[in-house]
C-alpha cells in the first residue's frame, strides 16, 4: 500500500470513516506546516485593524481573518495538482462587513433560525434581534460573523480564536466565553474544534458558514457535484424555514442523499419542501446523533476536478443549504459575479429553533458544562 493511500485511511479512520468511504482516494501529502503567517486586512469603521493569517499544510492552504473568524480561502489541489480556492468569499474587508451572506464565517451564538426571536429559558423570555423575516437567524444582525477575534497561533498549522460575547449580547443571557481551534492534521484535513462556557444558564449552537465549490469559487455552479448524506430523516420547515417539529424520513423524497447524487438531479422538484427553501436549505438529522469523536455525516466530490471532500461531526445535525439566495449581486473574491446554486454549505450544528422544540436536542448550556463541538473536513481527490 502507497504512504498517501495510507494517510487517507489512517485520516479517516481518524474521523470514523470506514476505508470504503474514503474509496479510491489520493490523499495529499503529510508534513509538518510551515509557521502561520500574518498580514494586515483593512480596518473597520472604528479603526479596528483586521489581520489575515494563512495556514498551510500536507496540500491544504487557509486564509482565516481576525474579522468574523472567516475562512476567507481553502486552497486545495485537484487531480492534476493544480490548486484553487474552493470557498467563496471577497478580497477585501468592506464587503464582508456590508454584504456577506456569512461567507466562511463562523456562526453565533446561534446557528439558524430561532421562531420570532424568542424563546423560554429557566422560565423567563429573552427576545433576539429578527433578521430573517419573521425569525432571527445565525445570532442576530451582529453575530460572531461580524466580531472581532483575537487570534493566536497554536503550533504549525493551527489558529486559536476566541471571542467573549458580554451577557445579553443580541439579546442571549449570560457572558459566553467561545474558543474555536482551527487546525490542518498532517495530511490537510480541517479540523475544527469549538468549545463554550457561561457564567449563565443560555443556549449555544456554533457552526462554520463556509461556502463550497470543489470546482473553484466563480466556476460556476454545484449541481454536478455528488453528494451524500448520512440521514434517513431530516426536519421539515414552514415557509419561514422554521421545523416543524416533525422528523420526516428522507426515503422518496428529493431530500434522500442517503447514496450519494448529482445536487441537481433533484433540485427542481416541485416538493413543497424544496419550494419552501428555494432549494435545498434544510437539517438532516444525521443517522449516528451526538457523537463523542467525528462520524462521517457528509460526502461531496466534483467529477470535474477530482476534487472530493468527506465532512465528519460531533453534531446531530447538518443544514443543507444549495446557495439559493445568491442571485447575481455580489463579486467574489477572483472577480466573478456569484449566481444561485454556485456554492453550498454544510452547517454542522443542534437542530434550528431547538431552544422552542422540546423534543430536539438540548442546545442549552449551564454554569459549570462546556460546550464541545468537532468537524473534521477531509479533502483529497479521484
Ligand atoms: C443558512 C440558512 C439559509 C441562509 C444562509 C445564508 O444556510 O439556513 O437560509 O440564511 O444561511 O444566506
Amino acid at each position: 500500500m502507497s504512504t498517501t493511500r495510507r494517510t487517507v485511511i489512517a485520516t479517516a479512520a481518524a474521523a470514523g470513516l470506514t476505508a470504503a468511504a474514503a474509496g479510491g482516494a489520493q490523499a495529499h501529502r503529510g508534513g509538518s506546516g510551515s509557521a502561520p503567517r500574518r498580514e494586515p486586512f483593512g480596518s473597520l469603521a472604528d479603526g479596528t485593524k483586521v489581520e489575515r493569517w494563512t495556514i498551510s499544510r500536507g496540500g491544504t492552504r487557509i486564509k482565516v481573518l481576525s474579522y468574523g473568524g472567516i475562512v476567507q480561502s481553502l486552497e486545495l489541489p485537484d487531480r492534476t495538482g493544480r490548486y484553487a480556492n474552493v470557498s467563496l468569499g471577497f478580497d477585501s474587508l468592506d464587503p464582508y462587513v456590508s454584504d456577506s451572506p456569512y461567507f466562511g464565517a463562523l456562526i453565533g451564538r446561534f446557528g439558524n433560525r430561532i421562531a420570532k426571536g424568542k424563546f423560554t429559558l429557566d422560565g423567563t423570555e429573552y427576545t433576539l434581534p429578527v433578521n430573517d423575516g419573521p425569525n432571527s437567524l445565525h445570532g442576530g444582525d451582529k453575530g460572531f460573523d461580524k466580531r472581532v477575534w483575537n487570534v493566536t497561533p497554536n503550533g504549525p498549522a493551527s489558529l486559536v480564536l476566541t471571542y467573549t460575547s458580554p451577557d445579553g449580547e443580541m439579546g442571549y443571557p449570560g457572558t459566553l466565553d467561545v474558543k474555536v481551534t482551527y487546525t490542518l492534521t498532517a495530511s490537510g484535513a480541517f479540523q475544527i474544534d469549538y468549545e463554550a462556557t457561561t457564567d449563565a444558564p443560555t443556549v449555544a449552537n456554533l457552526t462554520s458558514h463556509i461556502y463550497f465549490n470543489l470546482a473553484g469559487e466563480g466556476s460556476g455552479g454545484i449541481y454536478d457535484h455528488r453528494l451524500g448524506i448520512a440521514a434517513t430523516r431530516f426536519t421539515p420547515v414552514n415557509d419561514t424555514l422554521i421545523p416543524t417539529g416533525e422528523l420526516a424520513p428522507v426515503a422518496g423524497t428529493p431530500f434522500d442523499f442517503r447514496q450519494p447524487k448529482p445536487i441537481g438531479r433533484d433540485i427542481r422538484e416541485s416538493h413543497e419542501q424544496v419550494l419552501y427553501g428555494q432549494g435545498f436549505d434544510h437539517n438532516f438529522v444525521l443517522d449516528k446523533g451526538i457523537t463523542g469523536k467525528p462520524e462521517q455525516a457528509a460526502t461531496l466530490y466534483d467529477p470535474l476536478s477530482g476534487r472530493r471532500m468527506d465532512i465528519a461531526t460531533t453534531e446531530p445535525g447538518l443544514q443543507f443549504y444549495s446557495g439559493n439566495f445568491l442571485d447575481g449581486t455580489l463579486t467574489g473574491t477572483s472577480g466573478k459575479v456569484y449566481r444561485q446554486g454556485d456554492a453550498l454549505c454544510l452547517e454542522t450544528q443542534h437542530f434550528p429553533d431547538s431552544p422552542n422544540q422540546p423534543d430536539f436536542p438540548s442546545t442549552v448550556l449551564r454554569p459549570g458544562k462546556t460546550y464541545r463541538s468537532t468537524t473534521l473536513h477531509t479533502f483529497g481527490t479521484r
